[in-house]
C-alpha cells in the first residue's frame, strides 16, 4: 500500500493520522489485536453498505494515476452533494486478487483503491484527522 522505505516525515504523519482515526473508532495503540481490528473495520468498509472499486488500465503512468486521484476527489464531492459520505480505502489493494475475481476485473486492470460510500452515522462525535501545517507541505517559490 505504501513504499517499503517510507521515511520521515511521511511515515510519522501516516502513523499519527492512523492513531487518531482508529482511536476514534475505539482501537488504542497498545491493543495487541490492533492490526486485526483495523483490518476487520476496513474489510467491513466501516459499516458502509457500498464500496466503489477504482481501477486503472495497467499501461497507465504516474500522470494518469494523478488523474485518477483527481477524478475520485470529484466523485467524493458529488457524493457529498447527494448527502452521502465516503472514505477512500487503499487497503483493498491487499486483497486485489479476491476483489478482482468478485468484480470481474481482468489482468489488464490494476486496482487503485476502494471508496466506501454511505450515510454518516448520526450522533457519533465528528473527527477530522489532523493536517500538517501548509508551511511544512508547500514551498512557495519566488514569493
Ligand atoms: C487514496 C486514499 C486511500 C486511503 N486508504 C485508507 C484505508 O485503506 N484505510 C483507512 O482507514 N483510511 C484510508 N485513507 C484515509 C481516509 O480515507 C481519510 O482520507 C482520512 O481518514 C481523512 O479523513 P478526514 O478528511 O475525514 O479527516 C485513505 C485516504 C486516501 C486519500
Amino acid at each position: 500500500m505504501y513504499p517499503a522505505q517510507l521515511a520521515s516525515p511521511y511515515l510519522d504523519r501516516l502513523s499519527a493520522a492512523a492513531a487518531q482515526r482508529y482511536k476514534a473508532l475505539g482501537i488504542v495503540r497498545d491493543d495487541p489485536d490492533r492490526p486485526m481490528k483495523i483490518a476487520a473495520l476496513n474489510s467491513e468498509a466501516f459499516g458502509a453498505p457500498v464500496v466503489l472499486f477504482c481501477y486503472l488500465d495497467r499501461t497507465m503512468g504516474p500522470g494518469q494515476w494523478g488523474d485518477a486521484g483527481m477524478y475520485l476527489q470529484t466523485v467524493m464531492l458529488l457524493l457529498r452533494a447527494e448527502g452521502l459520505h465516503s472514505c477512500p480505502q487503499v487497503m483493498w489493494t491487499m486483497y486485489r486478487k479476491t476483489v478482482s475475481q468478485i468484480v470481474g476485473a481482468d489482468d489488464g486492470l490494476v486496482l487503485f483503491c476502494g471508496v466506501a460510500v454511505g450515510f454518516e452515522k448520526e450522533g457519533v462525535p465528528r473527527l477530522r484527522t489532523g493536517r500538517a501545517d501548509m508551511t511544512e507541505t508547500v514551498s512557495f517559490i519566488g514569493v
